[in-house]
């Protein structure tokens, strides 16, 4: 039997409500229970309610489905069809009491390609939603890429990795480059929204390194159903380009500019 897509959409989307309402619940309030990678990349306790809300729900509505999520890992597994969550993509933001977070929560198919994504910022109530092959939406409102043709005139967003600084691979050089070539650039904290942003046209392109499948799997697929264009930072797309978590994201017009720049 074929999934019905649209109905994992509708799930999806009530799961991103319900775990946004969660984060609202603890907003004022932020407790931090532990760090991982680093110091800086620090757990809430509303990731952690928000990812089990997300999963208890998915593995009663599809029992069969392989399950994905920040708090709880779990990737390399075989599997049909692979749901790939981040509960709270912003935590820095969350746990500062700045208003720039959101829920993510994608379905992939057995190669990691998504087929559905929803990414929900419960602060701006932001819906961002779309199923392959079906258009890019804001709260059911189609969206769409921006026009800019030229560096010049792009607002671009990137993000830094939480071994910033240990590994010179931080993204500095980078962010220098672009610093010069580009009318603005702004680093907002939730990887989900930049991704969201260009699909919108609010950003005309984004690109960041280190990325995980959670911060990402939902947001490309509304960036491509936007009728933008996401690659790794050499242009390559598909299983290497999820791989490698290295992305560019735009319009599709500033793209061979930004794989210029991070080419240098
Ligand atoms: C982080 C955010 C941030 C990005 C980091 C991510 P988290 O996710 O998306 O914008 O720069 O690379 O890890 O830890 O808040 O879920
Ligand atoms: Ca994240
Ligand atoms: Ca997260």
């Amino acid at each position: 039997m074929t999934l019905d897509l649209q109905a994992v959409l509708s799930t999806a989307k009530t799961l991103g409500r319900e775990a946004g309402a969660t984060l609202m619940s603890h907003f004022k309030n932020p407790l931090i229970t532990h760090t991982k990678s680093s110091s800086y990349d620090i757990v809430t306790q509303a990731d952690a309610e928000a990812e089990a809300l997300i999963l208890s729900a998915l593995a009663k509505s599809y029992p069969t489905h392989h399950r994905i999520a920040e708090e709880s890992g779990e990737s390399g597994v075989q599997a049909d069809y692979h749901w790939v969550i981040d509960p709270l993509d912003g935590t820095v933001n969350f746990a500062h009491g700045l208003p720039i977070f959101s829920v993510s929560i994608a379905l992939a198919d057995a190669n990691l390609n998504p087929l559905v994504g929803v990414v929900y910022d419960p602060v701006a109530d932001e819906l961002f939603s779309a199923v392959r092959g079906g258009g890019a939406f804001l709260n059911d409102q189609p969206i769409h890429v921006s026009r800019a043709i030229t560096l010049g005139e792009s607002l671009l967003a990137s993000g830094f990795p939480y071994d910033k600084s240990t590994d010179p691979d931080n993204n500095l050089n980078q962010w220098g480059k672009f610093l010069i070539e580009a009318r603005g650039l702004r680093r907002l904290g939730s990887a989900a929204l930049d991704l969201c942003y260009v699909a919108a046209g609010r950003f005309d392109g984004y690109w960041e390194a280190k990325l995980k499948l959670w911060d990402f799997m939902a947001g490309i697929l509304i960036v491509e159903e936007a009728g933008g264009r996401v690659t790794d930072y050499r242009g390559g797309t598909g299983t290497s380009m999820i791989q490698g978590a290295r992305l560019v994201a735009s319009n599709g017009h500033i793209h061979q500019q930004m794989i210029d720049v991070l080419g240098k």
